[in-house]
C-alpha cells in the first residue's frame, strides 16, 4: 500500500487548547467523512480494513476537503454486528490494531487539520463483554444483574419471553439463559443481535462506566462521539407489549415505528445526554456528540441537540427522501426549521454504513423504496447503475451546498454502487441470518473501496485480500482512475467542498428561488444560486458564472436529474 503524501503544503493543524464562542464551532458547518475502518484500507494483509491502513490513507481525505472523519467503532468486539457488539469499550480490537495505531492514525489527522470521532454504543455491548459475563455468574438478584435487562418469563414454567417485542434484526428481542446449575433461567432483552444485551440504563452504575468511557478517549484526543440508537436507551418500565408489532425488516421498522414504541425515544433519555454534555464541557476544543437517533418526525429528532443536550443529529428524513423536488423542498423546509429552533444546525446525510448507497437507492423504479432493507440477487426491484450514479451526484451537489453539517460516508465520493451479487455464504450482517435471508441487508454497501483499478483488491490490501468480494466494476471506480480527470465523481466532491468552503456555505442560510417549475429545486445560498433538475425536462438557467455541474449541461440548459452552481449575474 502505497505512503500517501497530499498534493497540498498547507496544513491547517489544530490543537484542543481552545473553545470558540457558542455559534462558532466546527461541526456547526462541518463535512464530516465516514469510515468504515473493516472496509477502508487494509495495511496487515488480512482482508480486513485496519488502523495503520487509516493512516496511510488520510491525506486523501485532507484532499479531498473534509473537516473530520468518524470511525465506526474499531473497539474490542467478537464482530458479530460488524463492531457494534463491543466487549472493551477502551481498547483496540486486534483486526484493527492496537491503541497506540490509535493514537498515531489521530497524531496524523489533527496533523492533517482533521478532526476525529469516535463511535460509541451505549445501548448495548457484547455478551462477550467482561460485565455481561459477570452478569450471568452473579446470578438472580445481584448487582451484576441489574446492569443489564433481565426479566422473568411469561407462562407457566417462564417458557415465554416477557413481551412480545422483537428484533430490530428480525426474530426475539429475549433470549432465555440456563443458570450455572442447568435450570432455565430469566430472559435478557436485546433489541439488536442475541450477542448485543442491553444496558439497564435505570441503574446508576451504567451511567459511571461511560462517563469514564467518555473521559477515556476524550483524554485520548478523540474530537467527539457518534452515538449509536442514541433513541434507544432508556425502555417504558413495565415494558409494555407493543400493540402493533413491526414486522422484521431491518433498521426501517424504527424510521416507521409509531411513537409508542416502548424502547424508542422515552423522554428520560435526554437525561443521559445532558450528563455527556457535561463531561464534554470539562474538556477545551469544541467536542461534539452526535445522535444516531432514528426519530420522526424532525421536530422530535431536534430535542436530541437541545443547547444542554448533543450538538447533532443525524438527518434521516433527508436521507429517506426520494429524488423529488417538492420532498425535497419540504424536508430541507422542515430541517432548517426544526434544528434551528433548538439552536443547532441542520445536518445533511444521504448515505452510511446501514442503508442502500444513494447512487443504487436513486437507480430503483420504487422511489420509496425503504433504504435499509438492502438489495440482493433474488430482489424484484434492480437498480439502473446510469441512471443512480447520475441522480446521485446531482443530490450530492444539492446537499453540500446546504447550510449545516454534511456527512458523507466511504466511497460515495467515487460514486459507488451497492453490491448486490453477494453470495448468500459470504454475508455477514446479522439481519440476513436472523431473517433466514429474507432481508439482504446491509453488506452491499460496506464492500471494501477500490482505490487503485490495477492493484490487488483494487488498493485496499496488498495482498488482495478483502472479507466481501469486490465486484470488477468496481475497478472503472478506482479512486486512481477519477483522480484529475474533470468529469469524475471524485472531481465533483473536491470542486464542491471547495467552493463550499470558498463561498462559507455552511454556515450560510437558505432563500428559495422562484420561477424555475415545480421540478426544481431552486435556491441561494450566499453568493450561489443552486439549482437542481429532478424533473425529465430540460430548464432554463439564469445567466452568470458557472462554479459547479455535476453533469453536462445540454445547450446551455440544465438537464435531467442535474444540479448547478451558478454565481448570478
Ligand atoms: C446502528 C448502527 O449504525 C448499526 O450498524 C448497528 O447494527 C446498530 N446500531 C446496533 O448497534
Amino acid at each position: 500500500m502505497p505512503n500517501e503524501t497530499t498534493t497540498s503544503t498547507e496544513t491547517r493543524a489544530f490543537d484542543h487548547q481552545h473553545s470558540s464562542s457558542k455559534g462558532d464551532e466546527w461541526w456547526r458547518s462541518a463535512v464530516i467523512y465516514q469510515i468504515y475502518p473493516r472496509s477502508f484500507a487494509d495495511a496487515s494483509g488480512d482482508g480486513i480494513g485496519d488502523l495503520a491502513g487509516i493512516t496511510e490513507r488520510l491525506g486523501s481525505l485532507r484532499d479531498l476537503g473534509v473537516d473530520a472523519v468518524w470511525l465506526s467503532p474499531f473497539f474490542r468486539s467478537p464482530q458479530r454486528d460488524a463492531g457494534y457488539d463491543v466487549s472493551d469499550y477502551c481498547d483496540v480490537d486486534p483486526i484493527f490494531g492496537t491503541l497506540d495505531d490509535f493514537d498515531v492514525l489521530r497524531g496524523r489527522a489533527h496533523d492533517l487539520g482533521l478532526r476525529v470521532i469516535v463511535d460509541l454504543v451505549p445501548n448495548h455491548c457484547s455478551s462477550d463483554h467482561p460485565w455481561f459475563r459477570d452478569a450471568l455468574a452473579a446470578g438472580p438478584g445481584s448487582p451484576e444483574r441489574d446492569r443489564f435487562m433481565f426479566r422473568e418469563g411469561r407462562g407457566e414454567n417462564g417458557e415465554l419471553p416477557p413481551n412480545n417485542w422483537q428484533s430490530i434484526f428480525g426474530g426475539n428481542a429475549w433470549t432465555r439463559i440456563t443458570e450455572a446449575d442447568g435450570t432455565p433461567g430469566p430472559w435478557y432483552l436485546h433489541i439488536f443481535d442475541t450477542s448485543q444485551p442491553d444496558f439497564n440504563w435505570k441503574n446508576p452504575w451504567v451511567w459511571e462506566q461511560f462517563r469514564q468511557i467518555l473521559r477515556f478517549w476524550l483524554d485520548r484526543g478523540v474530537d467527539g462521539f457518534r452515538v449509536d440508537v442514541a433513541h434507544g436507551l432508556m425502555k417504558k418500565d413495565c415494558l409494555p407489549d407493543i400493540v402493533q408489532v413491526a414486522e422484521a425488516g431491518g433498521l426501517a421498522d424504527s424510521i416507521s415505528a409509531p411513537d409508542e414504541v416502548p424502547y424508542w425515544a422515552q423522554p428520560e433519555v435526554h437525561d443521559v445526554w445532558r450528563d455527556w454534555n457535561a463531561v464534554l464541557a470539562e474538556y477545551s476544543g469544541d467536542r461534539v456528540l452526535c445522535a444516531e437517533a432514528w426519530v420522526e418526525p424532525l421536530a422530535k429528532a431536534a430535542l436530541w441537540v437541545r443547547s444542554d443536550e448533543m450538538h447533532q443529529a443525524f438527518n434521516f428524513s433527508y436521507l429517506g427522501t426520494p429524488w423529488n423536488a417538492a420532498r425535497l423542498r419540504s424536508v430541507i423546509d422542515e430541517s432548517i426549521a426544526a434544528f434551528t429552533a433548538v439552536g443547532a444546525p441542520s445536518t445533511w446525510v444521504l448515505s452510511n454504513h446501514d442503508v442502500v448507497r444513494h447512487a443504487s437507492r436513486y437507480g430503483l423504479s420504487a422511489a420509496d423504496a425503504s433504504p435499509a432493507t438492502g438489495i440482493g440477487p433474488k430482489s424484484a426491484d434492480k437498480p439502473d447503475e446510469a441512471l443512480g450514479l447520475r441522480r446521485a451526484r446531482a443530490a450530492s451537489a444539492l446537499m453540500m451546498s446546504l447550510p449545516g453539517s454534511a456527512y458523507l460516508y466511504q466511497g460515495e465520493e467515487l460514486g459507488l454502487p451497492e453490491v448486490i451479487e453477494l453470495d448468500d455464504h459470504v454475508r455477514e450482517d446479522p439481519t440476513f441470518h436472523r431473517t433466514n435471508g429474507e432481508v439482504y441487508g446491509r453488506d452491499g454497501c460496506r464492500v471494501p473501496i477500490p482505490w487503485e483499478s490495477a492493484a490487488p483488491s483494487f488498493g485496499f490490501s496488498d495482498s488482495g485480500a478483502s472479507w466481501l468480494p469486490q465486484p470488477p466494476l468496481f475497478a472503472s471506480y478506482a479512486r486512481d482512475q477519477q483522480a484529475g480527470n474533470p468529469g469524475s465523481t471524485l472531481e465533483l466532491y473536491r470542486a464542491a467542498l471547495a467552493a463550499r468552503a470558498q463561498f462559507a456555505l455552511g454556515t450560510g442560510s437558505v432563500t428559495w428561488l422562484d420561477g424555475f417549475g415545480s421540478d426544481v429545486v431552486a435556491l441561494r445560498n450566499g453568493a450561489i444560486s443552486v439549482i437542481a433538475n429532478t424533473g425529465a425536462t430540460a430548464v432554463e438557467l439564469p445567466a452568470g458564472e458557472l462554479v459547479l455541474a455535476s453533469g453536462a449541461l445540454e445547450s446551455g440548459l440544465l438537464p435531467a436529474d442535474t444540479t448547478v452552481w451558478i454565481i448570478t449575474d
